[in-house]
This record gives structure tokens, sequence and C-alpha cells, in this order.
């Protein structure tokens, strides 16, 4: 049997070639890809071939917001049959270590995450995983949605993180894939006003589709937005999405006293220059958040009824085959594209 894959060859260098076929061992399932998310990371080691100390060894497989239909299972695999529609959860974690053994398994120091250097991940035809991370998806649930699980994780465990409760203000900077399923996660958790600032206009027109007021931040202060729009009182809980320093620092400014602030960007290497005083004066609580634990039921459920209408952020679909076009889209046409995906 083939298994078709995509190859990130050298930087913005892609070529199709043929992987291996997996092997499973006793609590693994095999897996046929159905649909792949092109996220800002797999983007930035294709431009880059690093994100922070994690460098690519080329070839390198990108990809690891995945899900499939399991087509066979390990001989101790009793959770999953073949035939099954499944969503993957990307690390797997050692379990041994004092963060496994504690329950905050996603900042296991020897996880073996899906296309972060050394370990290639999922643009073939077929990957194998094991059971324990690998999660049912019913049947009103395409594919798409499936694999969009995995991002929508990371904004419900930065809405956990942050405690958004009903009936708060949720202030996001950042309207990427990352900062419109954390918008999307907020309104789940009960958040009534929602600001979200960006400075692209289609990513701040989709935050407004789902409900947000939206400051374009290339124009407008987005802190002092937030103040002018809470009467002076500011947000509940400001999570910054876009990882830089003025954003985070506007996530400073922008919380209430004894608010929350929440960083997820990851997008510079070191955050300076922002008001420490701000965290002092108001007693703000700053937490940071490494993608997510025990979160993919969660995720599945909130899709499965309608909750949260995670497709709603694709703006591109891309067929397996096109992938080396998917990739040049997606990096090239950052004003427009919002959420890319590829469909097998
Ligand atoms: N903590 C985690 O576990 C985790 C997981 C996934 C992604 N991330 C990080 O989250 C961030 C967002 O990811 P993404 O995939 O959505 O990336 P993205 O690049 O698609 O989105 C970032 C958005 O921030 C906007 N932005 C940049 N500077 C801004 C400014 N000054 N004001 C307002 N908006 C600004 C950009 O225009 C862009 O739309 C990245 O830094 C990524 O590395 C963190
Ligand atoms: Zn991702
Ligand atoms: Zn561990």
């Amino acid at each position: 049997m083939s298994n078709k894959t995509f190859y990130q060859t050298g930087l913005e260098k892609m070529e199709v070639g043929e992987a291996p076929m997996p092997k499973i061992g006793p609590d693994d399932v095999m897996i046929k890809v159905q649909s792949v998310g092109v996220c800002g990371s797999d983007l930035h080691y294709y431009r880059t071939g690093e994100i922070g100390s994690f460098k690519v060894k080329f070839p390198f497989i990108l990809g690891h917001e995945a899900a499939g239909v399991v087509c066979e299972t390990g001989a101790n695999v009793k959770n999953l049959k073949a035939g099954d529609r499944v969503c993957m959860e990307p690390g797997i974690p050692c379990m041994k270590c004092e963060e496994c053994l504690t329950g905050h398994y996603n900042l296991c120091r020897d996880v073996r995450f899906w296309a972060t250097p050394p370990y290639d991940g999922v643009l073939s035809e077929y990957v194998s995983h094991p059971a324990a991370f690998t999660f049912k998806i019913p049947d009103n649930m395409s594919f798409t949605e499936g694999a969009l699980v995995e991002p929508l994780a990371i904004g419900l465990h930065a809405c956990n993180m942050g405690g958004v409760k009903l009936g708060q203000t949720v202030a996001i900077v950042g309207a990427g894939c990352i900062g419109l399923v954390t918008l999307m996660a907020a309104k789940a958790y009960g958040a009534t006003r929602i600001v979200v600032g960006d400075m692209l206009d289609k990513r701040l027109a989709k935050a407004r589709e789902l409900g947000a007021v939206t400051v374009n931040t290339a124009e407008e202060d987005f802190a002092d937005k937030v103040m002018e729009l809470t009467g002076g009182r500011g947000a509940d809980v400001a999570i910054d999405c876009a990882g830089f320093t003025p954003t985070v620092d506007a996530c400073l400014r922008c919380a209430k006293p004894a608010g929350m602030v929440v960083i997820v960007g990851l997008g510079a290497a070191k955050v300076d220059g922002f008001n420490t005083d701000m965290m002092s004066t108001k007693e703000l609580t700053v937490k940071s958040i490494f993608r997510y634990r025990n979160l993919y039921p969660t995720a599945i459920n909130a899709i499965a009824d309608g909750r949260i209408d995670v497709k709603s952020i694709v703006s591109h679909r891309f067929a397996f085959d096109d992938t080396i076009e998917a990739f040049a889209t997606c990096t090239k046409d950052i004003r427009n594209v919002v959420k890319g995906v590829i469909e097998y």
C-alpha cells in the first residue's frame, strides 16, 4: 500500500512523495486522514524552518489539526473500531513525568507533538496514533469540524484559564484562527460583551459576524477603545492572541482592576517594554497557556450540539492533491485567508 505524503523540503518548498506505511502498536489505531487544518505554526515552519528553539530538519511533514477514519486497530484497543470517524489530539505525552502525573500532560517535556521538530506531522494519507488520544466524532460533524477541534481546544483552554463567566466583558487582541476560536469559546462560556482587535479587515469582519465589537488597531488604540466601551471599567478578562509587545501591553492596559490577563500568543520570542506598573497597581493576574489538556470531548460536544460553529472561520478549502498550493496561498494571501483547510 502506498502512503502519499507532502514533505517540506526547504523554506517555502514542498514536494509530494511516498512515506512508508505507518506501523501500529497494540494500543494504536491506523487512521485514513480526511481533513487537515493549516495552522499558523505550520506556516511559520514553512516560511522560516523554525519556531524558537524548534528547528526543522528537512524533509519534514507538516500538519497537526486532523480528522479521519479508523482503518485498523491494535490488539489492546477497545474504544475504537474500523470505520469510526475520529479526530486526533496531536500531542502524545510520556505519562510518566511529574507534569503528566499531576494532570498537566500538555506541559510534558517529553511530549511527541505532530509537526513539532523532530516529530513529523500528518499531511499523509495514513497515520498511526494512540487510541487514547483519538476521539470519535458524531455523524453530524464533518471531518473539517473534527480537524478544527484542535484550535478550538486552545480557545477553550484560554477561557478556562481566564475564568470567563456569564455576563463578563472579554477583550481579545488578534483575530487569527486562535483569536477567533477564543472569541467563540468566550461566547459559549457566557461572555456578554466581547471586543476583538486586529489590523486585517477580513478577520475583523469575521469577528463581527461571530458577535464581537471590533477595533482596527491600525486606526485606534485597542485599550483606549475597550475603556471607552466599558465606561472606564475595563475588561474582566483580556486575552492576547497575537504575541507581540504592543498586544500584551494592550491587554495589561484594558484589563479591569483585579482582572485577568491570559497570554496565548507566542509570536515574539521576547516581550519587553510593557508597563509592569499596571500589574502591580491593578492587582492583575497574568497567566500563560500552552495548548490544552482534557478538552477534546468538550470541544467535540460543543461543535456537535451546535453551540460553537467552528467551521464558520474557514475561508479557504483545498484538495489534498493541492497541498503545495494551499501552503503557498495561505502564506502569500494573508489579507484574505482567515483559515485554510485541506480536505482529502
Ligand atoms: N499558547 C499556545 O498554546 C498557542 C497555540 C497556538 C497558537 N499560539 C499563538 O497564538 C498566536 C495566534 O495564532 P494564530 O494562528 O491565530 O496566528 P495569526 O498570525 O493567524 O493571527 C495573529 C493575528 O494577530 C494580529 N496582530 C498582530 N499584531 C497586532 C496588533 N498590534 N494589534 C492587533 N492585532 C495584531 C495579526 O494581524 C493576526 O491576524 C500566535 O502567536 C501563535 O504562535 C499559541
Ligand atoms: Zn494548530
Ligand atoms: Zn510527561
